[in-house]
């Protein structure tokens, strides 16, 4: 039984809390929030669970083998750190921290005493994300030309981080998981209405190797939640909605044929529709179920048997670099930056 301690309970902690109460092989022993009020809560329906506003009590408790932290962002740093120090395991929230030094100390401290330090990118357990990888993997889609990731709501409105690393993180996370690595340049534009400094809508433009371009939007401040994703392949193309919960994906048996053997003057229709292939279009059975107790499931196992988790801190960290670029680019007007 893997004992273990959650640090905030605010909008998110609390499906934390539900997953490690549900899995049998672990055991929320604290939860711990600054706020009073989410601690009377969480004992009003977890009754046995110890709480506390500090830290600090928890990871005196040798019975927590890991903490999970799911505090706002500009916090993760001292937190970890602290865990570490403590010698328990840790599952933070994304993005690992508000730069990449800080979360590249957080990974030294990790591999100095052997625990697990695992980022909650979520969206690497999704069954829709891993079956996309699959398919660029199998070369489903032939060569990628772009990525479309549109990702907007209407608030949550963060006060420590921006748009781009509150929702964007994710969608970075995504890129450099399909196509195995990280962008070469970060090119970002924005606009800050509601709190000055922190921009409620970005734009940004992120060149992967082989020429794959990814175009990100991320907005709190939008009328429509969104979560759409579009690969454009030269041998087909795909679409995500990860708010189509039962039929997510859809493959479209669709491409531009090789118009430079066509004649060069083309005025017949049926000599117009030939240069696209328009074929059908396909919707992969991919089996519902919670990402996230997916994710929860996956840090129990890697505390329990020693593995390295699949967002682990070195991935997260590639992910605050994309981010550290975007943010150049922000403050640069735009210009395009290098992410190394
Ligand atoms: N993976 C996802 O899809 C997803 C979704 C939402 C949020 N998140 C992440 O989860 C984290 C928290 O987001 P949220 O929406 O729950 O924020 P929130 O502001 O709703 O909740 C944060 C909680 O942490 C508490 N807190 C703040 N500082 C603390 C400290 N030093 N010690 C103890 N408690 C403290 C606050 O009182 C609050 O209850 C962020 O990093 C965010 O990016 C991830």
């Amino acid at each position: 039984m893997i004992g273990i301690a959650v640090v905030g309970a605010g909008h998110w902690g609390p499906n934390l809390i539900r997953n490690f109460t549900d899995d049998p092989r672990s055991e929320v022993l604290w939860v711990v929030d600054r706020d009073e009020n989410r601690l009377t809560e969480v004992r009003a329906r977890y009754g046995s669970v110890a709480t506390s506003s500090d830290v600090a009590d928890a990871l005196r408790d040798d019975r927590v083998d890991a903490v999970v932290v799911a505090t706002p962002t500009a916090t993760h740093h001292a937190i970890v750190k602290a865990a570490l120090e403590a010698g328990k395991h840790v599952m933070v929230e994304k993005p690992i921290a508000t730069s990449a030094t800080d979360g590249e100390e957080l990974c030294a401290l990790a591999e100095r005493t052997r625990r697990v330090l695992m980022v909650g990118h979520v969206f690497l357990y999704n069954a829709a994300v891993r079956e996309v990888k699959r398919y660029l993997d199998a070369g489903h889609l032939g060569h990628v030309y772009y990525v479309s990731l549109v990702r907007t709501n209407l608030g949550p409105i963060r006060t420590d981080v921006n748009a781009a690393w509150d929702l964007a993180s994710h969608d970075i996370s995504i890129m450099n998981y399909w196509f195995d690595g990280e962008p070469a340049t970060a090119s970002a534009s924005g606009g800050s209405w509601i709190n000055p400094g922190l921009e409620d809508a970005v734009f940004a433009t992120l060149r992967y190797p082989d020429g794959v371009l990814a175009h990100l939007h991320a907005s709190w401040l939008h009328p429509r939640k969104a979560r759409d994703v579009t690969v454009v392949g030269d041998r087909r193309m795909l679409t995500f909605d990860d708010l189509a919960h039962t039929e997510p994906l859809r493959i479209y048996d669709k491409q531009v044929t090789d118009e430079r053997s066509a004649p060069g003057f083309i005025d017949t229709f049926a000599t117009f529709r030939a240069s696209v292939r328009d074929g059908d279009i396909t919707i992969p059975r991919i089996t519902p179920g919670e990402p996230l107790r997916t994710e929860c499931q996956h840090f129990v196992a890697c505390v329990a048997n020693g593995q390295a988790p699949l967002t682990g801190g070195r991935e997260a960290v590639a992910v605050v670099r994309v981010l550290e670029a975007m943010q150049r680019s922000l403050a640069g007007g735009g210009r395009e930056e290098p992410v190394r």
